[in-house]
């Protein structure tokens, strides 16, 4: 088994909002660029929500899906009962030879539960509020480090200003 270590990625609006409808409430592509950049290759643990607002399983990552229910089955992704369990899996999968990182993808309820394990966040700080039902959750942020803050603005008429930041936990060292 190897030696995987986890980190959270969540796209975030000012106000904590990451969800609505079971949809991301904005649309961009700069986002989903850098998301795919960050877990291609790399196993990848969703909640049974995320997956479906996803819709299918994403192409070149071990997909890891979780969920209480006993006949949840998906052709191309591997599905659990348990945290535990989907962690195991990613420490089996062949992607975790790549660089030792697999990425908790979502949602609320999976953050809230994996907070506590990871060594890394990466976040897309959106610098504005958006209406939504789903929210990223309140965390020590004196427990983190931010490591890097990129600042980019989209080149649509929206003009939207995000920023990529990494934040590395004090404690939990990577090794
Ligand atoms: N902005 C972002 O970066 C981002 C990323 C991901 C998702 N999202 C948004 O977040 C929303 C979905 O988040 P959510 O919090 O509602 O749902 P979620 O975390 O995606 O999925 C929750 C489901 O996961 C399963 N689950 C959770 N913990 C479990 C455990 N310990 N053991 C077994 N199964 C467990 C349960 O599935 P069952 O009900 O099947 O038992 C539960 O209903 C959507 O709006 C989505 O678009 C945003």
């Amino acid at each position: 088994m190897s030696s995987l270590h986890f980190s959270i990625l969540v796209a975030m609006a000012r106000n904590r909002v990451i969800g609505k409808d079971n949809k991301l409430p904005w649309h961009l592509p700069p986002d989903l660029k850098h998301f795919k950049a960050l877990t291609m290759g790399r196993p990848i643990i969703m909640g049974r929500k995320t997956y479906e607002s996803i819709g299918r399983p994403l192409p070149g990552r071990t997909n890891v899906i979780i969920t209480r229910q006993n006949n949840y089955r998906i052709s191309g992704a591997v599905v659990v009962n348990s945290i535990d369990a989907a962690l195991k899996v990613c420490k089996n999968s062949d992607d975790a030879d790549a660089d030792g990182e697999g990425f908790i993808i979502g949602g609320a309820e999976l953050y809230r539960q994996t907070l506590e394990l990871c060594q890394r966040i990466y976040i897309t700080e959106l610098q504005q509020d958006f209406a939504g039902d789903t929210f990223f959750p309140e965390f020590n942020v004196d427990e983190w480090l931010e490591i890097a803050r990129e600042k980019h603005c989209s080149d649509d008429k929206d003009h939207l200003e995000y920023h990529f930041v990494v934040l590395e936990h004090k404690a939990r060292h990577l090794t």
